[in-house]
């Protein structure tokens, strides 16, 4: 192993500077030499380098976004565009290539890998969704789950002047991660996640009677699921129900950007040093993720294949704490 490539790709996440940092850092200690692959596999397949050495990762630990860049590309889905991503690899001369990123990161790089003979691929998750099977965290989540639960902080303050109800839509795509957590430390009321069902009028209900008791206002924390906007449509049916003044507010692309938190600096940090780690040590076609606060290495495969569930206490304890 002398010469390793890193790249990030699909949705940015807070803490993959931190990362590519931590990875670039562990590489030159073990006399590697570091090729920063620009925008995800799209730059891949067109051999789109930067150098990557100690002046290129100063200052970048605070730093959201990515310096890498990062795309979402369609071209692994074709095993032509698979041949080309593995040929890029083997052009650049790169002996394993970390991949930062999502699901949808290592769906592309399981596939290359059964398609093709490339260099070892190591993941690492980033990704404001959490939803990768085979870590307990995702490297973004924390500092977008802040970034909503101070949302949820603003919006009570306006909420509760007016006595109104609001409906604040996170992101998450298919999964509740980041409503669940967000909704627990902003005290929400209801929680609407793609994991479950929700009916409309217990839900109304519910809320009304919350006013009933004496409370002020009233936040629904809606996972956007497969629908970003959908919160404008679930408001429309709670009117037919509840006669409060509403409002909706969708958060969007602001949970992902901004400094990382701590937590996602150090867990950016802590896969970028094991993510060397594993190349060195001879591993590959897996991600290293955390759980249970130890390192874990989880097939590229499984890592898209299964699907992670919610925390169910945590599910618990927002049911009991919004009651
Ligand atoms: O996967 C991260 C994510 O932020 C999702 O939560 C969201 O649905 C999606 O990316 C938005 O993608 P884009 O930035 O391409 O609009």
């Amino acid at each position: 192993m002398k010469r390793i490539g890193i790249l990030t790709s699909g949705g940015d996440a807070p803490g993959m500077n931190a990362c590519i940092r931590a990875a670039v850092r562990a590489a030159l200690a073990n006399n590697l030499t570091v090729v920063g692959i620009r925008r995800g596999y799209t730059g891949l397949i067109a051999t789109d380098t930067v150098p990557l050495d100690r002046a290129a990762i100063r200052n970048i630990i605070h730093q959201g976004g990515t310096i890498l860049e990062t795309s979402r590309s369609p071209d692994l889905y074709t095993r032509e565009g698979r041949l080309r991503v593995a040929e890029a690899i083997g052009k650049m001369g790169l002996d394993g290539v970390i991949l930062i990123g999502g699901d949808g990161t290592f769906h592309g790089a399981s596939l290359v890998a059964a398609d093709t003979d490339t260099a070892p691929l190591v993941g690492v998750p980033g990704s404001i969704d959490n939803d990768v099977y085979g870590t307990d965290y995702c490297i973004g989540f924390d500092t977008a789950a802040n970034c909503a639960v101070e949302a949820i902080d603003r919006i009570r303050d306006t909420a509760r002047s007016h006595e109104r109800l609001f409906f604040l839509e996170v992101m998450g795509r298919t999964a509740g991660f980041l409503a669940l957590e967000s909704g627990i430390a902003g005290g929400a009321e209801e929680l609407i996640i793609p994991e479950e069902e929700t009916s409309i009028a217990p839900m109304s209900e519910r809320i009304r009677k919350g006013f009933d008791i004496g409370k002020k206002s009233a936040i629904v924390v809606v996972a956007e699921a497969k629908t970003p906007g959908v919160s404008f449509q679930i408001a429309g049916e709670v009117k037919k129900h509840l006669d409060l003044d509403s409002r909706v507010v969708i958060l969007g692309h602001l949970q992902r950007g901004g400094p990382p938190t701590l937590r996602d600096r150090v867990l950016g940090s802590s896969l970028g040093v094991a993510a060397v780690e594993a190349l060195l040590e001879g591993r590959s076609e897996c991600m290293v993720g955390e759980v249970g606060g130890a390192l874990a290495y989880t097939p590229l495969e499984e890592t898209w294949k299964k699907k992670k569930p919610l925390n169910e206490n945590l599910r618990r304890i927002f049911s009991i704490l919004s009651d």
